[in-house]
C-alpha cells in the first residue's frame, strides 16, 4: 500500500485503484456520435441600458455523446455562466441552448437532475444534512420513492464515488476536501444523468487527490457512458481527461479540438495558458506520442 492510499483509507475514502500506471485521456468518440449539447449564436447580457454587460456573444459549441470537454478561459470569461445555461438556470438573451434534443430551459421544469448532473464550483453540500442525505437529496425532493429505496440508491452512489459506507453518516464539516468532491459527485450522479457538468472539480485538491479524482472520473465516464463538460484551470486534469478542449475568449468559443490541436492555435490566451511554466510542466509529463506538439526549450 502506498502512502497516499494509506492516507485516503485513514480519511475514510476507499482504497485508491491499485494500478499505479499513469493512464491517458480516453479516446474521442466517433465524429458522427450524436450531439448531447448544441449551443447556437448564444448571447448573454446581464443588466440593462448603461449597465448592460455582455458575457457571451455569438457563441457556438457542440458536445457529442461520450466526449469529455474541458472548457478553459480566463477568470470572468463566462465559463460558469455557460454551464448554468446548459442546466437551464440562466436563460439566453438571444440564441439557443439544446440539451439531449430539448431546449435547456425545459430542464428546470421536468426532471433536470435526471438528465444533467452538476458538480458546482465550490462543491457546496448542505451543511445541515449528513453525507447520505446530501447524496439522496434530489430523489427525496422528487417525492416518489420510499425512504429505504432512496437510502440504498444513495449508498450505491457513495461507493461508486470511491467512499466507504461508514462515511454515510458523517456531516460535511467532518470531511476532507477530496471527500467533499466525491460526495458532491455522488450527489450529481444520483439520478443516473447521461450528462455531467463539473465546475473546477479538482480545485483545492493536492496533486494526489487530484490524480485520484481524475482516475475516478475516467472510470465513471467509461462504465456509465457519460458525456462530461468540465471547467478547469488544472492542466494535469485537462491532459488526463479531455477528449476535447474548448477555449472561451472574446466572449465566444474561439477553438475546439483535441488538446494537441488546441495547443497549436495562435491566440494570446492559449500561449499564456499552455506555454507558461505550468503548461509546459504538464505537457512535459506526457508521452511524446500523446502530446503530439512541440514543447519549447526554456
Ligand atoms: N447573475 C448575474 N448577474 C450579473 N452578472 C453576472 C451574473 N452571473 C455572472 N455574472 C458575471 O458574468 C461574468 C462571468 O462570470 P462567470 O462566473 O461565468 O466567470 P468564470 O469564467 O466562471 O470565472 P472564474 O474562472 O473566476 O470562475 C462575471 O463578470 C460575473 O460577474
Ligand atoms: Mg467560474
Amino acid at each position: 500500500m502506498n502512502a497516499s492510499t494509506k492516507q485516503s483509507m485513514m480519511a475514510g475514502a476507499a482504497p485508491a485503484p491499485t494500478s499505479p500506471a499513469p493512464s491517458h485521456a480516453p479516446a474521442p468518440p466517433p465524429l458522427d456520435a450524436p450531439a448531447v449539447v448544441e449551443i447556437r449564436n448564444l448571447s448573454t447580457v446581464f443588466g440593462e441600458g448603461a449597465d448592460a454587460f455582455t458575457v457571451h456573444k455569438d457563441l457556438d459549441l457542440t458536445v457529442r455523446k461520450g466526449e469529455i470537454v474541458s472548457l478553459v478561459g480566463g477568470s470572468g470569461t463566462g465559463k460558469t455562466v455557460l454551464l448554468r445555461h446548459i442546466l437551464g438556470l440562466t436563460r439566453p438573451t438571444t440564441g439557443a441552448v439544446t440539451v439531449l434534443g430539448h431546449p435547456a430551459s425545459d430542464l428546470t421544469t421536468e426532471g433536470a437532475t435526471s438528465r444533467v448532473g452538476m458538480l458546482f464550483q465550490h462543491g457546496a453540500l448542505f451543511s445541515a444534512f449528513n453525507v447520505l442525505d446530501n447524496i439522496g437529496f434530489a430523489l427525496k425532493e422528487q417525492g416518489t420513492l420510499p425512504q429505504d429505496v432512496i437510502h440504498d440508491a444513495a449508498l450505491v452512489k457513495l461507493q461508486m464515488a470511491g467512499l466507504k459506507p461508514e462515511v454515510a453518516t458523517r456531516m460535511p464539516a467532518d470531511l476532507s476536501g477530496g471527500m467533499i468532491k466525491r460526495v458532491a459527485l455522488a450527489r450529481a450522479l444520483i439520478m443516473d444523468p447521461p450528462l455531467l457538468l463539473l465546475d473546477e472539480p479538482t480545485a483545492g485538491l493536492d496533486p494526489n487527490g487530484s490524480d485520484e479524482f481524475c482516475e475516478l472520473l475516467k472510470e465513471l465516464h467509461a462504465t456509465l457512458g457519460l458525456t462530461v463538460i468540465m471547467v478547469t484551470h488544472d492542466l494535469d486534469s485537462l491532459f488526463a481527461l479531455s477528449t476535447t478542449v474548448a477555449v472561451l475568449a472574446e466572449k465566444r468559443v474561439i477553438v475546439t479540438g483535441t488538446p494537441a490541436e488546441v495547443v497549436h492555435f495562435d491566440h494570446p490566451f492559449i500561449h499564456h495558458f499552455f506555454l507558461g511554466d505550468r503548461g509546459r510542466r504538464a505537457m512535459e509529463a506526457l508521452p511524446p506520442e500523446l502530446a503530439g506538439f512541440p514543447v519549447k526549450e526554456s
